[in-house]
């Protein structure tokens, strides 16, 4: 961004240095200055902030109003936390920020227009960070229920089972072994579906050395074989990626489970991107990983809605007839697993599963991670 033009001498130009947005506003609650990190928060030029009503560079509610007219009256600070602003003017549909925000009235002889200073920390990335934290909890309870319920059905399953087929034997009317027929069937696929629900956890990962590239390939013929007609599948990978320690097995399923719902979304038409990428210093869960790959699968088709999308890593969560919800239920926990993490974000058109797989994820924890 530009360098704005300020009004003030080389020792305020300091605060340019900070990672905190500040402003500095005069009695009639006009900016007189505005460091770097409020240029970017607000998306503008220092220029086309200066001198200008704080009301019309960003909107706020009134309680932030009000913090600002009785700190200018009657000297007092404001602190607010989670505070929403919008940049730009009302006319605007600017994206809504989360801040923390402190309102601290001034004097300064150096600069003796300027009244109160501001100062704004932006807590998205911080409150992404906890609803995050909150979701995997959530999902690893009902993870965990699922897997205590299924076992308590499991075990009876084989009982009632063994009871249908003795029964049948005794049975002089064949024409009643359609009931028992009932019975058996009904019982093995229960057990079917209860055995589902209880494989997620390998004790122990069959981790080797192998390329993302190579997985996602195999990933793609087997889309290939199940939808062949109409799907076009299309690559943008960086090739410069290293090798990734994980689980084969249990990678392909994840990505498979993520690609399929793609191609069943869009019935089989349209089209699924599998893209590559690394970065650095990454915090996932909490534990901060030095190099990180990312796979991207991308599709073209209908789009989740916002308040399915937060329910569709629960086991038995199914949006589609026949479904049985557990697809993205075991990808999430492989990926658990492997330290990394799934997001997801979708409109119409465009879907995104981003899966994100620390490259050291087997080696041990540091027992403080520096964030
Ligand atoms: N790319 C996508 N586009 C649209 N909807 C999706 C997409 N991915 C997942 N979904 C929705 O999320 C639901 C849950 O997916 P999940 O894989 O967990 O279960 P399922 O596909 O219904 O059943 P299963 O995978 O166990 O056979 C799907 O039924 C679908 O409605
Ligand atoms: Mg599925």
């Amino acid at each position: 961004m530009a360098t704005p033009q300020k009004t003030f001498p080389p020792p305020l130009g300091g605060l340019d240095y900070l990672a905190s947005a500040i402003l500095l506003l005069d009695a009639g609650q006009q900016v007189c200055y505005a460091n770097s990190a409020a240029e970017n928060l607000l998306e503008a030029a220092g220029r086309a902030l200066l001198h200008r009503p704080l009301n019309e560079v960003m909107r706020y509610t009134a309680t932030l109003q009000q913090a600002l007219d009785s700190a200018l009256s009657n000297n007092w600070s404001y602190t607010g936390q989670n505070v929403e602003i919008r940049r730009g003017k009302a006319a605007d549909r600017g994206e809504t920020l989360h801040l923390n925000c402190t309102v601290t009235p001034m004097q300064s002889p150096d600069a003796p227009e300027v009244r109160m200073l501001m100062e704004l920390q932006p807590i998205d990335q911080q409150l992404k960070a906890n609803r995050e934290e909150r979701l995997i909890e959530q999902q690893q309870a009902s993870r965990e229920l699922i897997r205590n319920l299924a076992h308590e059905i499991k075990n009876p399953l084989g009982g009632i089972r063994g009871a249908a087929q003795l029964l049948e034997r005794e049975l002089n009317n064949p024409a009643l072994q359609e009931y028992t027929q009932v019975i058996i069937q009904e019982a093995d696929r229960l057990q079917d579906l209860m055995q589902r629900l209880l494989s997620p956890h390998r004790a122990v990962l069959q981790a080797q050395r192998m390329s993302v590239h190579e997985v996602l390939e195999r990933v793609g013929s087997l889309l290939k074989l199940e939808f062949p007609a109409t799907l076009s599948i299309l690559r943008d990978y960086d090739t410069s990626l290293p090798e990734l320690t994980a689980d084969r097995e249990q990678l392909i399923q994840v990505f498979l489970n993520i690609a399929r719902n793609a191609a069943q979304a869009m019935d089989g038409k349209g089209e699924i991107v599998f893209r590559s990428r690394s970065a650095r210093q990454v915090t996932l869960a909490k534990r901060r990983f030095r190099l990180v790959i990312d796979v991207a699968i991308i599709d073209n088709g209908p789009g989740i809605a916002d308040d399915f999308r937060e329910r569709m890593f629960y086991p038995l969560v199914s949006g589609r007839p026949g479904g049985t919800g557990l697809g993205l239920t075991l990808a999430q926990s492989f990926v658990q697993q492997h330290q990394g993490t799934i997001e997801c974000e979708s409109r119409p058109g465009r879907t995104i599963f981003l899966i994100r797989l620390p490259l050291n994820a087997f080696e041990p924890a540091p027992t403080e991670s520096p964030q």
